[in-house]
């Protein structure tokens, strides 16, 4: 249904404008938000059937419950607008973000390109948001949400990447008391050097003033809240066992597995394969559980693991909760497959 009728209808929206057509379903699914009762009616219909008073895919990964593992990727929801929706279409958790310490307009348009034959999309969106200040007005407006919240901090483009550490550490210092776990994005491919800070040297010392910050604010009254760090599928085994150590050696509460890759095997030959940003869904789906699968292995399993990327089926997660993630996102799998996808994970989980 949703393949044969609603989504040849979006794609027409946006006249083959992959941002439009994408704007337009943020927008839909901010008003369904706003139906009173219908976020409560759609999680009964879409998420895990409750057995005994407690849905039977809940779990608890660091020190967090989430109704259902499976949650909204961050660079969906930027800027929050539809929170009160998501859960209506199965989702347990949402991550919002990518933000920034000053509000951006991101890249030039067009920035966004669907490759349908290989259920891919290439975005270079450069984290366009209306900033971390924004962000931390609307969830206060929100209030409780009812489900935890993911939020995944960058560095603004007009700050030089010397002093990314300020960027950063403004945008949790606004956005603490809203967060339910927070995501470093240190692997967006479309912030010039932003990738850089990967390396050992740049993210322990990132790491290190985040959780500096975050310790001020828990004696400050606040509780403390799990710092993850989403990496890029393009690293090296090696650079990712580095990380790992910088990671378990400041505390990070877990990793998110992965972000877009800039690796075009998966499409080549696809006239829009050379389009510069990072590709994600179906091709990607092996890569993440590569990487999600090197993870739990190095670590033993210690160090919680979202896995994300190319989830287009349920069969993409379950091989992701195979490879040892705890928790799983989706977001290229929404626009190719329509909600029911997510009911369908959920259905579906081990
Ligand atoms: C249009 C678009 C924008 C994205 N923006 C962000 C972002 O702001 N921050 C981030 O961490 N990841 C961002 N991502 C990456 C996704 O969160 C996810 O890691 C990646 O797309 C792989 O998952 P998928 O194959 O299910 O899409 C974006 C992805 C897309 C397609």
């Amino acid at each position: 249904m949703y393949r044969r009728v609603v989504r040849p209808v979006l794609y027409r929206l946006g006249r083959g404008d992959a941002e439009v057509a994408h704007e337009q379903t943020l927008n839909g699914m901010r008003l369904l938000g706003r139906i009173p009762g219908a976020a409560a009616a759609g999680s009964r219909l879409f998420g895990v059937p409750a057995r005994r008073g407690h849905s039977a895919s809940a779990r608890t990964v660091f020190g967090i419950r989430f109704p259902s593992p499976v949650g909204l990727a961050a660079g969906m929801d930027k800027n929050g607008i539809a929170l009160r929706a998501w859960p209506a279409i199965g989702f347990g958790f949402v991550e919002v973000g990518t933000v920034t310490a000053h509000p951006q307009p991101g890249n030039e348009k067009p920035r966004l390109f669907r490759l349908v034959e290989h259920e891919a999309v290439i975005n270079r969106m450069g984290f366009n948001n209306l900033g971390s200040e924004a962000l931390a007005a609307r969830l206060a407006a929100y209030g409780d949400l009812g489900y935890p919240l993911g939020i995944s901090i960058g560095k603004s483009k007009v700050t030089p990447l010397e002093e990314a550490i300020e960027d950063y550490v403004t945008s949790l210092r606004r956005l603490y008391r809203y967060g339910d776990y927070f995501a470093v994005n240190v692997s967006s491919p479309n912030t010039p050097g932003l990738r850089s800070l990967q390396d050992a040297g740049h993210l322990r010392e990132l790491l290190t003033a985040l959780h500096a910050e975050a310790a001020s604010l828990t004696v400050a009254g606040l509780a403390p809240k799990p710092i993850l760090v989403k990496i890029a599928p393009d690293l090296t085994t090696s650079a990712i066992d580095e990380l790992l150590q910088v990671c378990t050696g400041t505390g990070v509460a877990g990793i998110i597995a992965t972000n877009t890759t800039i690796d075009r095997a998966g499409v080549s030959g696809h006239p829009l394969a050379g389009e510069t940003g990072g590709l994600s869904g179906r091709p990607l789906a092996e890569m993440s559980a590569k990487v999600v699968a090197h993870i739990h292995a190095e670590t033993g399993g210690a160090l919680p693991v979202i896995g994300v990327g190319g989830i287009v089926e349920p069969s993409d997660a379950a091989r992701l909760f195979d490879a040892g993630a705890s928790l799983v996102q989706v977001y290229t799998g929404l626009i190719y497959r329509g909600p029911g996808l997510i009911r369908q994970i959920n259905r579906r989980l081990p």
